[in-house]
């Protein structure tokens, strides 16, 4: 997993630097300091500035994963960057940026995609994009063709300094990123009632100027930065013949305030309904079953309209009536003076329909609309989980196709492969409940570390090329079932730990070069169901079914056969040299012989007749002493 953190500290430590003599330089009138922002063109070699308002992106030259490409952009409203960087399989269906030094706050986490400007990569890539491990966006089929889908946005709440933001393939080409805004908005920005917080998190689903021809940023309408500098698409009419688009170059009152920061001349424009059909539909499609949270913007700019009671409309939402008799003067405070209203449903459907329905004899009007998907920010993995993973993942020497990388439960759409998660409501994070890397062509070892993993249930290892001894700390995974490392090129002897696994129920340790004794208890345990395999080994013993192991002999026995051992081939060694030492005075006494013949014989037989006699003496005094005491002794 690599960081952009260290690569970017220099240039963002500059970017303060001259935030910091700005602020200085400009009069304290303007109490608020310029909100954090954090731009990153993808595969940019140099930073990047561009135009209109010279704005600054930091390059991604650091970043390990992917491949840098120049880029074709799909929509102008993409930012004018050249470069993109894109994700082939082969890295892994997950790729993350994790963008350190971001101060805790609220921000606005845009990013922009693109298509790689060759030929031969002519199609549309498909997949899904996630924010802290909680997915807030998915490229549907057609993306490029549409301005507000070319990027993914979402207002999230940034705990910890750090963003992690990661693309998820789907199998349909290579993820392709051009840029990265982390750009921080008001603490109550689109605070919507008592759910609105750090958990959850508003996707951008759709932002809607009315009767405005040109879609445009908040920087267009030189609107304040504390808005996240959004991207309002346009509408002329909602259903053509049958409304009119209304402008004014008067200026707005209270568009530009806390916490929203709307642009004036956002309320500079409207769709308003005719006599023939005063009210107006707008209908969206969106996902079904989930909660939307609306935004309508309101100014009254119809110099027609000049006092309260002149225009009163209900606004309903799929049929439901959510605000009744809005007048737009009344609540506003004055013509030419914005209003906005919000508002949380619950949606089953494939569509949202916003109706302004106005009463007799009004017709009803609408400067803009926004609409985010509410979304309850996913939990996280426990922390050392993770941290065991990716140990795991270097030992075991897990191929790069599987990425790994983010989290490794979340979003639970993209869970890493291999992995099964299960989530502890008291601690509210997930746990690793089983590991089944079965058939990977796995060439590494099995870390003792993997006890980190202490909520495992399962761990089938089976089919690889796992080498050396199974850690003993496997024996502290008390939540064991089942334990299958059969067909690897395991060693050594299995650890007498294992016994202590009272919810094994299954033990393959078949096909592996293991040796001596099988844990007793897991002998005894054989009784109880459990289903254990052992065989293909280069030779296990101890339980029923298996050799009977040689006398169990403790360091000290072994010692002390050692030394015994080496005591009788001491004694070997002495009498075979003393044998030589004697056949070779034989068999020189016999060459002397051969050479002076007749007395050397006489003193052969001489000596031997010393021999005989001395025999015969000691015969008489051992049978003496068997008699009885004799002086002798
Ligand atoms: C990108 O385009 C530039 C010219 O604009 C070219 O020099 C460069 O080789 C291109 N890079 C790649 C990876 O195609
Ligand atoms: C959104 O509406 C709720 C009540 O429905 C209100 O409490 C809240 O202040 C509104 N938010 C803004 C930013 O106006
Ligand atoms: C929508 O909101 C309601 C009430 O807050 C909640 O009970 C429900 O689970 C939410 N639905 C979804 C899909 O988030
Ligand atoms: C959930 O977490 C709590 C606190 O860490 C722990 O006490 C409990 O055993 C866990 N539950 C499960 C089912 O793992
Ligand atoms: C482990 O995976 C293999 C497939 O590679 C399968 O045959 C075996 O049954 C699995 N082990 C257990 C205990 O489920
Ligand atoms: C196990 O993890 C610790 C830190 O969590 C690390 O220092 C150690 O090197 C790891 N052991 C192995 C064998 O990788
Ligand atoms: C197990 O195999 C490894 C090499 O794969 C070797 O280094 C180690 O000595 C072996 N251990 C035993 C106990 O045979
Ligand atoms: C144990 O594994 C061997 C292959 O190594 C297999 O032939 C045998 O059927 C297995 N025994 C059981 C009881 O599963």
């Amino acid at each position: 997993m690599a960081t952009l953190g260290r690569p970017l500290l220099l240039p963002w430590l500059l970017a303060l630097a001259l935030a910091l003599a700005l602020a200085l330089a400009s009069p304290p009138s303007l109490a608020r300091p310029a909100p954090f922002a954090m731009r990153i063109s993808c595969g940019a070699r140099e930073d990047v500035h561009t135009p209109p308002t010279n704005t600054l992106w930091f390059k991604d030259f650091a970043y390990s994963g992917g491949i840098p490409a120049n880029a074709t952009r799909p929509s102008f409203t993409t930012p004018p960057l050249k470069t993109l960087r894109y994700f082939p399989l082969s890295d892994g269906p997950e790729n993350c940026y994790n963008l350190n030094g971001v101060p805790i706050g609220h921000y606005s986490v845009r990013t922009f995609f693109g298509l790689i400007a060759q030929p031969s990569f002519d199609n549309e890539p498909l997949f899904d994009i996630s924010v802290e491990g909680t997915q807030i966006g998915s490229l549907s089929s057609g993306w490029t063709d549409h301005d507000d889908q070319v990027f993914a946005e979402a207002r999230v709440f940034l705990a910890d300094s750090t963003a992690s933001l990661c693309l998820h393939s789907t199998g349909h080409g290579d993820p392709a990123i051009v840029s990265i805004e982390i750009l921080q908005v008001d603490d109550r920005a689109y605070y919507f009632g008592p759910d609105w917080g750090r958990g959850t998190i508003l996707r951008t689903v759709k932002r809607l100027s009315c009767g405005n021809g040109k879609p445009k940023f908040d920087a267009d309408y030189s609107g304040d930065q504390w808005g996240g500098d959004r991207f309002w698409d346009s509408v002329t009419t909602f259903q053509s013949g049958y409304d009119q688009e209304r402008s004014t170059e008067e200026s707005i009152a209270q568009a530009s305030l806390p916490p929203n920061f709307y642009p004036e001349g956002l309320y500079q424009t409207a769709i308003i309904g005719t006599s023939q059909q005063p009210d107006l539909d707008y209908t969206m499609d969106v996902d079904p079953n989930r909660n939307y949270s609306v935004w309508l913007h309101f100014a009254e700019i119809d110099a027609l309209v000049t006092g309260a009671g002149e225009r009163v409309f209900d606004v309903l939402i799929n049929g439901d009536t959510v605000f009744r008799g809005v007048d737009i003067i009344k609540m506003s405070g004055d013509h030419y003076t914005a209003l906005v209203l919000n508002t949380t449903v619950p949606v089953s459907g494939r569509t949202l329909t916003i109706r302004f329905l106005p009463k007799t004899g009004n017709i009803a009007i609408i400067n803009a609309i926004e609409v985010f998907e509410i979304i309850i920010a996913e939990s996280k993995t426990s922390v050392d989980e993770v941290r065991t993973l990716q140990t795991l993942k270097d030992e075991l020497m897990l191929p790069l196709r599987f990425g790994w990388n983010g989290d490794p439960c979340v979003p639970q759409q993209h869970p890493w492969s291999g992995i099964d998660c299960r989530f502890n409501s008291t601690s509210n994070n997930w746990v690793i409940d089983g590991l089944g890397l079965n058939n990977q062509g796995l060439r590494g070892f099995l870390s003792p570390n993997v006890s980190g993993l202490r909520h495992l249930q399962s761990i089938n290892l089976s089919g690889n090329s796992i080498q050396g001894s199974i850690p003993s700390s496997l024996g502290t995974i008390a939540s064991l079932e089942l334990l299958d490392l059969s067909y690897n090129f395991l060693n050594g002897s299995i650890p007498e730990s294992l016994g202590q696994l009272t919810s094994l129920k299954k033990l393959n340790l078949n096909g592996n070069s293991l040796s001596g004794r099988v844990p007793a208890a897991l002998g005894g345990r054989l009784l109880h169901g459990a289903s254990f395999n052992f065989t293909d080994n280069a030779g296990l013993c101890g339980i029923p079914g298996l050799p009977t192991c040689g006398p169990h002999l403790s360091a000290g026995a072994k010692v002390g056969i050692a030394f015994g051992a080496c005591v009788a081939l001491l004694l070997l060694v002495m009498c075979a040299v003393c044998w030589w030492k004697r056949r070779q005075n034989i068999l020189r006494t016999q060459q002397i012989a051969a050479r002076e013949a007749p007395y050397a014989k006489a003193r052969t037989h001489f000596s031997r007749d010393i021999q005989l006699a001395r025999h015969q003496n000691h015969g008489h005094a051992r049978s003496a002493a068997e008699n009885g005491p004799s002086l002798l002794s």
